[in-house]
């Protein structure tokens, strides 16, 4: 049997989890930081980038949030993706503007983009299906000439890179998934990558409450270790969609693992690759050679040079 989506989860996590146990403090704090610190290290991107948080989907409605998405916007949404991204749109009264895909990555390209754009679009979601990258140079430089955003569901890309940079880094705001059929799993939890420190500030403040990004001391808004905890100041009006010390726990035992994960993932390919281009009745996607990686979440035509 082929075991779809299942979490590598052992010893290891629970080892981690453990040390969390024994510290006495499960909430926000230490792991979670440490975490953050390690996921944009393994991305070689600057930390203050990144804010950790409950799921992927909680990361796409941020978005709409700090791009302040209304019912004046337009938002370009590419035709096969996750449901979040409708709903985050809908959720603020903006409209869904459908986009092909290409056939065989089911990836968004500029020129689909670009046949929707008009003077009311404000960002434009991409996601990198299966893991592969969309191709961001063309994408990029579309949105900047036409002032959109644009934001990369990097929900199954937690280790891909576009010429180098890592898919979720590339435009201005880009999220991961770490639920329980991700490669790297902390049972539910997300990350996020946001390229305007100030939004990113902001951003942090709404996923906690409207807590102050920065304490008058310093320390981040964990309550951990702070003395005079039951004194707030409250920034703005905020959820509580923060990651905890357990789930971040997971998450750090998962990310010394992650590079093996893909390595055998990218095995598994290579095996079936190799068997099924034997058969001539079968269109197989070619093996991998653009200048990218795959985190080889599906086994897709990641080979754009070919047409
Ligand atoms: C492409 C894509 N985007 C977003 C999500 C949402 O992730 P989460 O389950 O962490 O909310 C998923 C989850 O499967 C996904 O596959």
């Amino acid at each position: 049997m082929i075991n779809l989506f299942q979490p590598s989860l052992g010893q290891d996590e629970l080892d981690e989890i453990k040390k969390v146990f024994d510290s006495n403090w499960i909430g926000k704090g230490r792991v979670v930081r440490e975490f953050e610190e390690k996921f944009s290290k393994s991305l070689k991107t600057d930390a203050i980038h990144f804010l950790s948080t409950t799921s992927c989907t909680e990361a796409i409605y941020l978005s709409s949030d700090i791009f302040d998405f209304n019912c004046d916007d337009e938002i370009i949404v590419p035709s096969i993706s996750f449901p979040s991204i409708g709903s985050a749109v809908v959720s603020k009264g903006a409209k869904i503007v459908f986009c092909d895909v290409d056939i065989r990555s089911l990836n968004v390209r500029a020129q689909d983009i670009e046949k929707h754009i008009t003077t009311k679009t404000k960002a434009v979601f991409i996601t990198h299906y299966g893991g592969v990258s969309c191709d961001m140079d063309d994408i990029l430089c579309l949105c900047k000439e036409n002032n959109i955003k644009v934001i990369e569901d990097s929900a199954c890309a937690v280790r891909s890179f576009y010429k180098g940079k890592a898919c979720g880094t590339i435009g201005d705001m880009g999220m991961w998934s770490f639920d329980a059929m991700k490669t790297l799993c902390t049972s539910d939890g997300g990350m996020i990558y946001i390229k305007d420190k100030a939004l990113k500030d902001i951003a942090q403040e709404q996923l906690y409450l409207g807590l102050p990004a920065k304490q008058k001391s310093g320390v981040d808004s964990s309550s951990e270790g702070n003395a005079s905890w039951w004194e707030f100041e409250i920034n703005r009006p905020g959820r509580r969609a923060i990651m905890n010390d357990v789930t971040a726990a997971m998450g750090c035992a998962q990310l010394k693992k992650l590079e093996t994960f893909i390595s055998r993932r990218k095995e598994i390919y290579n095996k079936y690759y190799n068997s099924l281009i034997q058969l001539d009745w079968i269109d197989v996607p070619p093996i991998e050679n653009y200048e990218n990686e795959s985190s080889y979440y599906f086994f897709l035509d990641t080979d754009r040079k070919k047409r």
